[in-house]
């Protein structure tokens, strides 16, 4: 089973990633498959990383993976992957994710650019666009310890993907902090 480990940059992608690595699963960090694999398409000068070509890394992954196999593709572009059978978003509020995103010390700009994609629910929408529902999971990471985020995924994983109540889609609303900023 190829299962898309994604969120917005600070939900807790690779820190669970690690963690379930280290419990004996298999983890595919995506952005580095893409570099070692040349899969990817320039650089981008804004953020300073190389830009992954989508379709090349959906080839590449199509034709060296099974899917007999239990694969954790960890990215927050593993659901634009249409070789993905299964689709895994942690989601944080808004708030919480700001936390997490100023410890990466990045600048202020690129902390609010994401915090902004998670409030309006970017990757789910771009997810549902390729995937069907059924096969999407969202986590909600906010109160969650990193071993947790780990357990939730495993307990998706021993019921075979089956559809849950928890951790099916359109249960997460951040749809309040949009109005934060404006005047009441
Ligand atoms: N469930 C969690 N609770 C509290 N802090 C977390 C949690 N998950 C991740 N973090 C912290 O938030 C920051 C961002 O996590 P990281 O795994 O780098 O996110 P991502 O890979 O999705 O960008 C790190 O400092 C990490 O230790
Ligand atoms: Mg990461």
């Amino acid at each position: 089973m190829l299962v898309a480990l994604t969120g917005t940059p600070g939900t807790g992608k690779s820190a669970v990633a690690t963690l379930l690595q280290k419990q004996g699963y298999t983890i595919v960090r995506l952005h580095e498959l893409a570099i070692q694999n040349r899969c990817t398409d320039g650089i981008d000068k804004k953020r300073n990383s190389q830009l992954i070509d989508m379709d090349k890394l959906h080839k590449y992954i199509k034709k060296n993976f099974t899917t007999n196999d239990l694969v954790f593709f960890e990215g927050h572009v593993a659901h634009l992957l249409k070789t993905m059978e299964k689709v895994i978003i942690l989601r944080c509020h808004p708030k919480e994710l700001k936390k997490r995103l100023m410890k990466k010390k990045w600048n202020n700009q690129k902390i609010q650019e994401n915090i902004d994609a998670e409030t309006i629910d970017v990757i789910l929408c771009e997810a549902v666009e390729l995937h069907p529902k059924k096969n999407i999971f969202e986590i909600d990471t906010t109160k969650k310890t990193i071993e947790e985020v780990a357990a939730s995924i495993l307990k998706i994983a021993k019921k075979n993907f089956q559809p849950t109540k928890t951790y099916s889609i359109g249960l997460i609303d951040w749809s309040e902090e949009i109005l934060e900023g404006f005047p009441s």
